[in-house]
């Protein structure tokens, strides 16, 4: 394990537990697995989830099976990986159809990306057939018509949000994306369209060029950047979200620690994603970072509730 990603907290006091109800579901603890790690199979999902996630969020389903873009789709840079996978996925019908088989153990949230609001509420009632959420990418920075470019539109955003809430009972999560000067007020449409919640954030924009070559790395030629690097981003975004908004925010964006998640949590996020560190970090990130979140929580003699945006208290 990189020793980035140790806890370094420790324990005083007896509050311990990090389970959380949320969006009227149970978790185990507030640390999902993110969207596009491990998540194009339902038993990624659940490794996942064994390997003590509280929840998981499959890798985006589209209402076609797509291949995505050309390799090298990932790279390393420092402090996270840089990605344009282009959203490679086996269909939403296909994937719902499988994840109906299997027990993953904890909720699942159904990651779908669509072009207009009708094919993210086609999407939508499909995936609802097995998921107990669904998240709605609306954030990719790197594909064509989807993603970020669907997203970055208050207006269009809620139409979407409010046409996938139609289209099933289950809590609709919004993605939003960080290459925006916008993202309240996007996180605002998202909200009146009806999302229960919003996540935030995908991928910041980026590029690598190989000195050698002389030639961007990526296939795709940019991609979006995740991991450590950008934490200092997600904190600023859940923070200002907070502010402008009522319902609950997933933060995401370079957990790998005990203190990244606490940051995050001190920002104004209800629960976490982690996505990177499953990589640079190891899968018992999750049991990792919890049994820190629990510590630090004992010895503040805090619950998780009392933590969620204390920043903006103190
Ligand atoms: O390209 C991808 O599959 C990544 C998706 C995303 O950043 O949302």
């Amino acid at each position: 394990m990189a020793s980035s990603c140790r806890a370094t907290v420790k324990t005083v006091g007896n509050r311990t537990g990090t389970s959380t109800k949320l969006l009227g579901l149970k978790f185990t603890n507030p640390l999902f697995l993110a969207s596009g790690v491990m998540g194009t199979t339902p038993g990624g999902l659940k490794s996942a989830v064994d390997a003590g996630a509280g929840g998981v969020v499959t890798k985006s389903l589209g209402l076609e099976a797509r291949k995505g873009h050309s390799s090298p789709n990932v790279v390393g840079v420092d402090c996270g990986y840089l990605n344009a996978m282009g959203l490679p996925n086996p269909g939403v019908e296909y994937f719902t159809e499988e994840l109906s088989k299997v027990d993953v153990g904890a909720p699942v949230f159904a990651s779908i990306f669509g072009e207009d609001p009708d094919q993210f509420a086609k999407l939508t009632e499909i995936a609802s057939g097995a998921a107990d959420g669904i998240e709605l990418n609306l954030s990719c920075p790197h594909a064509e018509k989807v993603g970020s470019a669907v997203g970055t539109d208050p207006d269009l955003v809620e139409r979407i949000v409010s046409k996938a809430v139609d289209a099933t009972d289950l809590p609709v999560l919004a993605k939003l994306t960080p290459n925006t000067d916008r993202i309240v007020d996007i996180g605002r449409a998202a909200e009146s369209g009806g999302a229960a919640g919003v996540v935030a954030i995908n991928t910041v924009s980026g590029m690598a060029i190989d000195v050698e070559t002389k030639r961007p790395v990526l296939g795709n030629v940019t991609g979006g950047l995740s991991g450590r690097a950008i934490h200092p981003v997600a904190v600023k975004a859940v923070y200002d979200l907070y502010e402008g908004l009522s319902v609950p925010i997933i933060g995401v964006g370079g957990v790998e620690t005990p203190e990244t998640a606490v940051e995050l949590i001190l920002a104004g996020a209800s629960a976490l994603q982690i996505g990177t560190a499953v990589a640079t970090c190891e899968l018992s990130v999750f049991r990792d970072v919890d049994r820190g979140l629990a510590e630090y929580l004992s010895q503040e003699d805090l619950s998780l509730e009392d933590l969620v945006g204390l920043a903006h208290r103190n």
